[in-house]
């Protein structure tokens, strides 16, 4: 796509999986979702969850030392690129909590990582509801930091049967796993070739403006 200014710059993408295990199907979904994204075009930056590791969130740690080194990678790579993606296993109907610890650590950079991004959320399970209900959990915090998490999302069931080498099995599954990958990028491309669209103000409900809630960013003028 070239955009308005006469650029024609490739979408920047960040995908990991937040799963630390080596067999993790998250991961597999990750990559191919990696490579789908490249296929259209779009850089890739392919991510681990390793590369993210923070210790427990811990306020007297952050005033003292400051941000971990994992948040800083995932804020940098974040910088980096123009969208992001995310395959996460779903615990017990929500995500995984070292995925909301670094979420929670990373919210506290100004400014602030995922305002205003594109993100696009998938998951895999060997459950038949694929792990969905994670994703709805995820979605809440990305949404509330200002990220502009994708209406569709993917999720991935019977996950330990559904890949036939590193690609999905069944053909409808891939077209629609392609197709929605397709209409994220279009999205992202759009946004960041086009930026015309107006900031949208993100509320922190109940939370009155001043130092006592600096979790907020202060509202552009
Ligand atoms: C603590 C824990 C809780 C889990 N809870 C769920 C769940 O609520 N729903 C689900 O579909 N799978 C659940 N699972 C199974 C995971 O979906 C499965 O282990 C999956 O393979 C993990 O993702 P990974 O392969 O990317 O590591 C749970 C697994 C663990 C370890």
């Amino acid at each position: 796509m070239t955009g308005s200014d006469g650029s024609s710059a490739p979408l920047k993408v960040l995908v990991f999986a937040a799963s630390l295990r080596a067999e993790s199907l998250n991961r597999r979904l990750a990559a191919l979702a990696a490579r789908v994204a490249a296929g259209s075009g779009a850089t890739v930056d392919l991510a681990t969850m390793r590369d993210f590791d923070v210790p427990s969130y811990d306020g007297d740690v952050e005033a003292s030392s400051g941000i971990p080194a994992g948040a800083e990678e995932l804020r940098r790579r974040l910088a980096g690129s123009d969208a992001f993606i995310v395959a996460s296993p779903e615990y017990n109907a929500s995500m995984p909590g070292q995925l909301k610890n670094l979420i929670d650590w990373t919210s506290r950079f100004r400014p602030q990582p995922f305002d205003g991004r594109h993100g696009l959320l998938l998951s895999a399970s060997p459950s038949l509801a694929g792990g969905n209900r994670g994703l709805w959990a995820l979605r809440m915090p990305l949404e509330h930091l200002g990220a502009r998490i994708f209406p569709d999302m993917f999720s991935l069931a019977m996950a330990h049967k559904a890949f036939a080498g590193d690609d999905l099995a069944d053909p409808a599954l891939k077209a629609r796993f392609e197709k929605t990958l397709e209409s994220f990028l279009s999205l992202a491309e759009a946004a960041k070739h086009y930026p015309c669209m107006k900031r949208a103000w993100v509320e922190f409900l109940g939370e009155p403006p001043g130092v006592g809630a600096d979790r907020v960013d202060p509202v552009p003028q």
